[in-house]
């Protein structure tokens, strides 16, 4: 089999490569092979496609033979031609491929959930596309030249700019440039810290939080302690000896709780008696809803915190932007494990979020979206008051997730029933530290900000139901026998 190439990026706008068997005339060749790159989908609906000269002198063919090629995938509305927009793939020319037939002995894959109610996941219909590609093209136009050069690993010096005004005002971070670092996100930062020996274990932590977290922190051979969590978040004054602490005091991951005025104070403190640091992981601080705004554990002493965020929840998780607030003394070593250029934060992507800050199109975005999710927290609320009042939501007064306290042992029945409803979400229980103790109730952890605004409604009824049906308490590993609860109880109130 004889095969030419083509490779016509330049022309069309997409990478294609065309393969002409040698079965047949050219021409015949030529038409199968634009037929299967449009079937499947390498050349999409709207693609110009390269004049039959570039083609031509591309793949060796006389011009008359990509002529009548064309012009025979016209004819069968693979392609359309019009004068002065040259040929192009016909709107709706991709076909569905066929799916290979099933065996009837073939094991049934489980249906996919029909109701997102998992957290950790914002509105992903509510991004800002066009305030983002106003702000992407404003920031293009204007960056300098040196901005197309590798990045510096500290961040763009106009993203930093934005953070330090942007973090001091909304968030009460006490910074300047120079002691932010740019990142692709809280894990990352992490990542850096821990994995690239800036801080070392063993690490307090508090014994409910994102097991991705834990994971990256074990892979950085990093020893964690977990810290009881009660209705005042973690209780910063255990876990004597560990210098360093890891925690959400915004807003308790998963559990919601602030962290009590007093041990904000205390956990300043500890840091400051033992000589270590707070890592303040900010990842939701923008949503809160009905009391006054937390704001971070930073602003009380910038020298004992590493403060880390993200735009994940704020704008989505898909941009990979984050950073890290530095006490002083750390800067010069995150940097040298960044190394001596940026290798995760696109440069093209901080200028725009700069851009996006500065002109107030972030403050805006989030202001939008904290009132969205309040309205769906309102919601999930409502249909718990009607529907299953026996259920009491916790965590509530910001974040995108709730809390909703189960009679211990029944957690994982509750799941088997929502996987049954095609509901997706998950149960506290996947979210302890193996070495804590469990809390006294067992939990459904509830995003709300995922679910499309058209199927949310379905999502809460199919909740509902869920909680209706009675469970049997298991024996199983997430309730907690009464010596092993050291935690008095998950928190009674919505924080
Ligand atoms: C507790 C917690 N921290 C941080 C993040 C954000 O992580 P990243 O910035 O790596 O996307 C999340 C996101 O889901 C989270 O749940």
């Amino acid at each position: 089999m004889a095969e030419s190439w083509v490779n016509s990026a330049q022309r069309i706008g997409a990478d294609l490569h065309l393969e002409l068997s040698a079965a047949g005339s050219r021409r015949a060749a030529l038409g199968q092979a634009l037929r299967e790159a449009v079937q499947d989908g390498r050349l999409a609906p709207g693609t110009r496609l390269p004049p039959y000269r570039s083609l031509a002198a591309d793949l060796g063919l006389a011009r008359n033979t990509v002529a009548e090629a064309y012009a025979e995938l016209v004819a069968e509305g693979w392609l359309t031609a019009r004068q002065g927009s040259g040929t192009r793939v016909a709107p709706r020319a991709v076909r569905q491929k066929s799916s290979p037939p099933t065996s009837a002995a073939a094991p049934m894959a489980p249906a996919a959930p029909v109701h997102d109610l998992r957290q950790g996941r914002p509105d992903a219909a509510s991004f800002p596309r066009a305030a983002w590609l106003a702000a992407a093209r404003r920031s293009l136009n204007t960056a300098p030249n040196e901005a197309f050069g590798p990045g510096d690993p500290q961040g763009r010096i106009e993203l930093r700019r934005a953070l330090a005004d942007y973090l001091a005002r909304a968030r009460g971070v006490r910074t300047a440039p120079e002691r932010i670092v740019v990142c692709s996100g809280v894990a990352h930062a992490l990542r850096l810290l821990f994995g690239g020996g800036v801080l070392r274990g063993p690490l307090a932590v508090e014994a409910y939080g994102l097991p991705f977290h834990r994971s990256v922190l074990a892979a950085a051979a990093v020893r964690t302690v977990p810290l009881e969590v009660d209705e005042l978040g973690a209780r910063v004054a255990e876990s004597a000896g560990v210098r360093n602490v890891l925690l959400t005091p915004t807003h308790q991951f998963p559990t919601g709780v602030p962290l009590h005025r007093e041990r904000r104070a205390a956990v300043v403190d500890r840091a400051r008696a033992r000589d270590g640091l707070i890592v303040e992981d900010d990842y939701d601080g923008e949503f809160r809803y009905d009391r006054e705004p937390v704001g971070a554990v930073q602003g009380l002493d910038p020298e004992r915190v590493v403060y880390l965020g993200s735009v994940s929840k704020s704008l989505s998780p898909a941009v990979r932007l984050g950073w890290m607030v530095l006490p002083e003394h750390l800067v010069p070593a995150v940097l040298a494990v960044k190394g001596e250029r940026e290798a995760w934060a696109s440069v093209l992507d901080q200028l725009t979020l700069a851009e996006f800050i500065a002109s107030g199109h972030y403050d805006r975005h989030v202001r939008r979206m904290r009132q969205h999710y309040r309205r769906r927290r309102d919601r999930l609320v409502a249909a718990l008051a009607e529907h299953a009042p026996q259920i009491a939501p916790i965590g509530i007064a910001a974040g995108l997730h709730a809390v909703l306290r189960l009679p211990p042992g029944t957690e994982p029945g509750t799941l088997e029933a929502a996987a049954r409803q095609g509901l997706a979400l998950d149960g506290l229980a996947a979210f302890r530290h193996p070495d804590a103790a469990p809390l006294a109730a067992d939990g459904l952890v509830v995003g709300y900000a995922a679910a499309p605004e058209h199927g949310y409604g379905a999502a809460l009824e199919a909740l509902c139901r869920v909680l209706l049906e009675p469970q049997e308490a298991s024996g199983g590993s997430t309730s907690a026998s009464p010596e092993k609860v050291k935690a008095a109880s998950p928190p009674p109130s919505s924080a």
